[in-house]
């Protein structure tokens, strides 16, 4: 999420800074161990910040269920937003947070999700998520948490560039059609935020909001549509780089076959009804944006 932050506040009137755990080759980046208030309350006095956009998190769902693991997860998920809140709430500036569709789950709903409904998380990574956001909401801090679901681009490693890779290595793949949601391209998410910060529509309008692109589908659909757009965006130019991937078979599975130490949510697509009416933001369908990224992937290069 920090990379597509990074290209849609380019050429702002604003000044945006970007920071990190770590050095990023290439980027300007100022290095920020979001667990250490301390530093916290540095970097934002010495920058005079008044809005911070949180995009930094624990993300390893698998991961995240290692007994020996948890301590780190929460400091990351729910001790560290914290932190952001209490320097923020110091200095009367806005804190904007990404949280995520994994705060649902336990029940078997096949309704979208409001942002009021009570959060049954399955696993650690959804919990110590929801405590992020209660620890945020208890600091008293101005806020905007949104929270999204299946997030793809460019960058980093994802569930899109992994299929797409996939598709052109493998004869044929097992992919799961019993989890449904919606995906959600990085950059409209980033694009969102930017307007809300760029036109100060944040004013009086603190909460939780959802957003993900328009749209429902598994895993499974979300394969076959991701294998779709590649065969139909590929020249011979682009097979020599990405290969070709028409010929794999693509099936669908239940989630017994893949075992994992977790339980996913059946159903977490979120309904963006507040977020659309609040801000007056226009979503697009899954399928627009994905073309958009496999694009770019594909034919930017
Ligand atoms: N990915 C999804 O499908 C999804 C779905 C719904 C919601 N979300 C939420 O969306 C947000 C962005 O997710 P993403 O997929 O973009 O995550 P990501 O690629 O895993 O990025 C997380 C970033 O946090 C950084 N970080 C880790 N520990 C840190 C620390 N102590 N101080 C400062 N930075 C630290 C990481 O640095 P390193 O790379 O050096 O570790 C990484 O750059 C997260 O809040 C996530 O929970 C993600």
């Amino acid at each position: 999420m920090g990379n597509e932050m990074r290209i849609v506040t380019n050429g702002s009137a604003d000044k945006y800074l970007f920071t990190d755990v770590i050095e990023i080759d290439s980027c300007k980046t100022i290095i920020l161990d979001i667990t250490n208030l301390d530093a916290i309350r540095n970097i934002v006095k010495q920058n005079d910040i008044k809005i911070i956009v949180n995009c930094a998190a624990w993300t390893n769902v698998d991961g995240a269920e290692a007994p020996e693991k948890y301590e780190l997860v929460e400091m990351l998920n729910a001790k560290a937003p914290e932190n952001l809140a209490i320097a923020m709430k110091e200095v009367g500036g806005l804190l904007i947070h990404i949280s995520t569709d994994y705060v649902f789950g336990g029940d078997p709903y096949n309704t979208p999700c409001k942002e009021e409904q009570v959060g049954t998380p399955t696993g650690v990574y959804g919990l110590t998520k929801l405590h992020g956001e209660q620890n945020i909401q208890a600091s008293g801090v101005n806020y905007l948490i949104f929270r999204t679901s299946w997030l793809y681009s460019e960058f980093g490693k994802n569930f899109v560039k992994t299929m797409l890779n996939l598709t052109s290595t493998k004869p044929q793949l097992k992919v799961v059609f019993d989890q449904v949601g919606t995906p959600t391209y990085a950059y409209d998410l980033a694009k969102a935020i930017f307007d809300i910060i760029e036109q100060r529509k944040y004013e009086g309008n603190t909460g939780i909001y959802h957003f993900s692109n328009e749209g429902v589908c598994s895993w499974y659909d979300f394969t076959k549509m991701i294998q779709k757009i590649a065969v139909e965006l590929e020249t011979p130019e682009t097979a020599e780089t990405f290969g070709t991937h028409g010929d794999c078979n693509v099936f669908p599975c239940h989630s017994e076959e893949f075992p994992s130490p977790v339980k996913r949510p059946a159903f977490s697509v979120l309904d963006k009804t507040k977020i659309k009416e609040t801000f007056g933001i226009k979503v697009s369908y899954w399928t627009d944006s994905l073309k958009k990224c496999i694009y770019n992937l594909m034919r930017k290069q």
